[in-house]
């Protein structure tokens, strides 16, 4: 049942190409610039009438949802707002009828998660539930539900289904903004292409497997890792650590990079290992001066960045590759070189990868 592969996780991240492509598949309309994403009952009236945004999630649902954040208010007009469901159940959150709330949930079952999407509804919100198990409890509780349409994820740390989720954040941020005429039918419909290529680019990257095998292989015996990045690349950061740390055991922490010299440049030392995202973006060169920081401190810098980029070596030690993609793209697939190269520190390490120490795959109690 998996499939030849040594475990799940490694399975699943195999799986990406085939799962990105079920995400988007019937949803995308590139010459009208529209996303149809069929299971949302709002009308185009009560999308021009949300004033605001929550999205509520946990874990690696949580950091999808910081991508969708970025990318709903960079297109529509709307503030959004990004809530962890354990702090915002408990929280004095200003919530009604004007507020969308998108609850993110591979399992549907975290329990946090759907307290809030209870609290949201009984203040009168609509819930739009993002969810990969067709009967669980958020597909029932919630007033729209999203099927992510990744296929069963039996690995405890995610990998397959937060691509898909971010895919879908990406969609429903075309829809918002084009209900709400807050992006060009031409603007839209370059995303979709762009979204469109992913299950092809997703394949490039794990053509690179071995690569990426060869570098984790290098760092496998080091004590911490650190991983920066800015704007969507920041929550990649982030999930990069979480997966490294769920499965592998070993101290990681992600940070946006520009947050380094408030804090945690204390810690960086000789030869710490530092993994930087540093993709094409509008803030590339920003990234670059924070690299040139870390190197300061004489850290290991390993960067990810785009093929054609022939200039990042002059800053960073080593660096693997991601195909050249616009900066909505490019991030999903520097997380799939985070999961692959977690996958295989862990595998050097000898821990039980599809399921680690002390966590469980649906945290269905508080
Ligand atoms: O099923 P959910 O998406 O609600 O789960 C949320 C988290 O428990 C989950 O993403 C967890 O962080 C994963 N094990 C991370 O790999």
């Amino acid at each position: 049942e998996k499939a030849g592969y040594d475990h799940f996780m490694l399975k699943e991240i195999h799986e990406q190409p085939t799962s990105l492509k079920a995400a988007i598949a019937g949803r995308l309309d590139e010459l009208k610039g529209n996303v149809n994403i069929k299971e949302i009952t709002l009308t185009e009236e009560q999308i021009r009438n949300i004033r605001h945004i929550v999205i509520i999630a946990c874990g690696t649902s949580y950091h999808a949802g910081m991508m969708g954040r970025y990318v709903i208010e960079e297109l529509t007009d709307l503030p959004v707002s990004i809530e962890i469901g354990s702090e915002f159940r408990y929280s004095h959150f200003p919530l009604d009828e004007s507020t969308l709330v998108i609850a993110i949930s591979q399992s549907g079952e975290t329990a946090d998660t759907l307290a809030a999407v209870k609290d949201a509804m009984r203040n009168g919100s609509h819930v739009i539930g993002i969810t990969n198990v067709v009967g669980s409890t958020l597909s029932r509780e919630a007033n729209d539900i999203i099927y992510m349409l990744s296929g069963p994820e039996i690995g405890v740390a995610a990998t397959k289904t937060f691509t898909a989720q971010v895919v879908v954040m990406y969609m429903i941020a075309i829809m918002l903004a084009r209900a709400r005429g807050s992006i060009s039918i031409g603007k839209a419909s370059k995303l979709i292409r762009a979204i469109k290529t992913l299950p092809q680019k997703s394949q490039l990257v794990l053509d690179m497997e071995a690569k990426i095998a060869e570098t984790a292989s290098l760092f496998s015996k080091s004590g911490c890792f650190f991983l920066v990045g800015r704007h969507l690349n920041f929550p990649v950061a982030l999930e990069g650590a979480l997966k490294i740390k769920e499965i592998s055991y070993v101290m990681s922490e992600g940070f946006a990079a520009g947050e380094l010299k408030h804090g945690p440049l204390a810690l960086l030392t000789t030869g710490v290992p530092v993994i930087a995202i540093a993709t094409e973006s509008e803030l590339y060169d920003k990234m670059v001066s924070n690299i040139r920081e870390i190197k300061a401190r004489d850290a290991t810098v390993i960067a990810v960045a785009s093929e054609s980029n022939r200039s990042v070596e002059q800053v960073a030690d080593l660096a693997i590759r991601v195909p050249d993609s616009c900066e909505y793209i490019s991030p999903i697939l520097s997380s799939i070189v985070l999961q692959l190269f977690a996958y295989y520190v862990a595998l050097a390490r000898g821990c039980p990868i599809d399921k680690p120490r002390n966590l469980a795959k649906s945290v269905t109690v508080e």
